[in-house]
């Protein structure tokens, strides 16, 4: 997969991509990640990426012309339609689609060119949207300052279910909610640890006793944090 990221504060991605597995995923050659600054795409003497908003308001809009460059430099083209097949470009925003599991899964087995659109102030000119954007995506119901931490968490959750890129392939498929469920407890060494003990079950070798602790110890973490994911699972 190759992802490009369109930021105004490229340095903010300067090192997050260069741990754990993003970091062998890419060492790997499994992922791709080019940070470019949108200032790079102006035209203008200031390199102005943003203006006062039409129509009158708080705060300032990012113009579609560096956005639009950057898109037709990245992919050649900037109209939606010419995309080539397996490409999307995504605008980070909270006024966007959750970010789900599912989501993250289906841009890992589905996507070979990700461009991720990092939006800052009060927003971003409509007309990218119109034109160039096929999905609009939230990580959650609060306002982050800009939509580069979004992109950060985004590139994090596709990448590590790109294949090959988690040591084993199950650890994905335990994950939290890849079942709809919240994960299981885990304990490691030592047995004892200020007194507090492992449970009895884990440390007997029983796999069909162990299963059944752990699901019921994931039901009941998700009924306990987690209610709607059991309401949805059921309906
Ligand atoms: N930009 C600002 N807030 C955001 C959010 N919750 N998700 C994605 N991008 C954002």
């Amino acid at each position: 997969m190759k992802i490009d990221v369109l930021t105004i504060f490229p340095e903010f991605f300067r090192e997050v991509f260069d741990f754990g597995i993003i970091r062998r995923a890419r060492l790997a050659e499994i992922v791709a990640i080019n940070i470019h600054d949108l200032r790079e795409f102006t035209t203008d003497k200031h390199r102005m990426t943003d203006d006062r908003p039409f129509g009158g308001g708080d705060g300032m809009v990012f113009k579609p012309e560096p956005i639009f460059n950057a898109v037709e430099k990245i992919l050649g083209t900037c109209e939606r339609e010419k995309y080539a097949p397996q490409t999307r470009v995504v605008l980070l925003t909270p006024q966007g689609k959750p970010l789900k599991q599912a989501g993250a899964k289906e841009f890992a087995d589905e996507v070979e060119n990700l461009v991720l659109i990092c939006g800052r102030y009060e927003g971003v000119d409509e007309r990218v949207t119109e034109a160039l954007v096929t999905d609009e995506i939230s990580i959650g119901d609060y306002v982050l300052s800009g939509g580069e931490p979004a992109a950060i968490v985004l590139v994090d959750a596709i990448v590590r279910l790109l294949p090959n890129a988690l040591g084993s392939e199950t650890s994905a498929e335990n994950d939290s909610f890849s079942n709809g469920l919240l994960d299981y407890p885990h304990y490691t060494q030592p047995r004892d640890f200020r007194g507090m003990q492992v449970p009895e079950v884990l440390l007997g070798g029983n796999h069909a006793e162990i299963e059944k602790w752990r699901r019921a110890k994931a039901l009941e973490k998700t009924q306990k944090v987690r209610q709607d994911l059991l309401i949805k699972e059921n309906s």
